[in-house]
């Protein structure tokens, strides 16, 4: 038999093994026969040796065609079976793999820390560099430098959480104004963002735990009018429309003058809802030019000097923008509450 009717029987054998195959282990069997060491193949490759030199090239493609036809149809046979294998584990076992897939929670940003973001994205964009400040620090960063004296009242204002007699939990992000200005040179442009912490009682409009931005100008002329639009400025940008702003007289020992900062709630439009306590404003910053002793603990000339300070409550600003009326909702952890931003 020549060799071309050696291989076409060859094929026309295995296509019928095939056909008959019903199993992986059957298809296994099969490839052992046709391609292993004592295999049908091995067989056809003997006769290439006895063909005349200048058919070779011709038999041996032919043979190897056939192996590649070969290896194909098992490998896709293979699959075949373990495709209905699969298929009837799955029926036995009560799958439905059409079902759609259970979603995984996938956590986000708290909504306080994306507020605190975007509010410093605007100030950065409004020429204001970031620094920060340690939430556990002096007595003296905190309020001796800011010119609260020893025994100074205003200190009662600030209900404090005293880590030892000097070292303290910061009551507000004024304590990293004197460390920039120990740091840098005027004029000095910077914000200050952090969390504060007051042992207050808790309620829907104070919390322990609460965050600010403290921002900071110092330089030659700094005025009050420059303080006062800078702020206009950050809260129309900060809720995207004309805000009504209200500036009231009030005292902190780091700042002459010292206001502080209601704006109109938007929530109720003035009319009076449970974000502004039925008042129709809401404070949200104290504000004011900084002390001449301020600037002195900062080893800055006061002669030469002026400068402006704030600090905005950001969960204040949250509440606004949100119309949440109640500061807890921030710290308890509730998905229901927090997947809603
Ligand atoms: N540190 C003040 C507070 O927490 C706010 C403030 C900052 C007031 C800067 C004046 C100037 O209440």
């Amino acid at each position: 038999m020549d060799i071309e009717s050696a291989v076409s029987k060859i094929r026309r054998a295995f296509e019928i093994d095939l056909q008959t195959a019903s199993s992986v282990k059957e298809i296994e069997e099969l490839k052992i026969r046709y391609l292993g060491r004592k295999g049908a193949l091995q067989d056809l490759m003997q006769k290439l040796r006895e063909e005349a030199s200048e058919r070779r090239p011709y038999v041996g493609k032919l043979i190897n065609e056939l192996k590649l036809e070969i290896e194909a149809l098992l490998d896709g046979a293979v699959r075949k079976f373990e495709d209905r294998e699969l298929e009837g584990r799955l029926l036995r076992e009560g799958v439905d793999v059409t079902l759609p897939g259970r979603r995984r929670f996938l956590g986000r940003r708290h909504v306080t820390l994306s507020v605190l973001d975007e509010a410093l994205d605007l100030l950065v964009g409004m020429g204001f560099a970031v620094q920060y400040g340690p939430d556990i620090d002096s007595d003296y960063y905190n309020f001796e430098a800011l010119n609260f004296a020893k025994d100074h009242p205003a200190r009662d204002m600030q209900d404090t959480f005293y880590i030892s007699a000097d070292v303290v939990l910061r009551t507000h992000t004024s304590n990293t104004q004197v460390r920039v200005m120990e740091a840098y040179k005027p004029p000095i442009r910077v914000v200050m963002p952090g969390t504060c912490y007051r042992n207050e009682d808790v309620s829907a409009r104070s919390h322990v735990v609460f965050h600010q931005i403290e921002g900071l100008y110092i330089d030659r002329g700094v005025t009050f009018s420059d303080l006062l639009v800078t702020l206009e400025e950050f809260f129309t940008k900060f809720f995207g429309r004309d805000i009504e702003m209200r500036f009231r007289p009030s005292y902190f020992p780091f700042v002459e003058p010292g206001m502080e900062v209601d704006v109109r709630c938007i929530v109720c439009e003035g009319g009076g809802c449970g974000v502004c306590k039925r008042t129709g404003w809401l404070e949200v910053a104290g504000a004011g030019i900084v002390h001449p002793e301020v600037l002195k603990s900062g080893g800055i000339d006061a002669e030469e000097y002026t400068g402006y300070a704030w600090g905005f409550g950001i969960e204040r600003l949250t509440m606004l923008r949100y119309g949440v009326s109640d500061i807890r909702n921030f710290f308890i952890d509730d998905f229901r509450f927090l997947q809603q931003f």
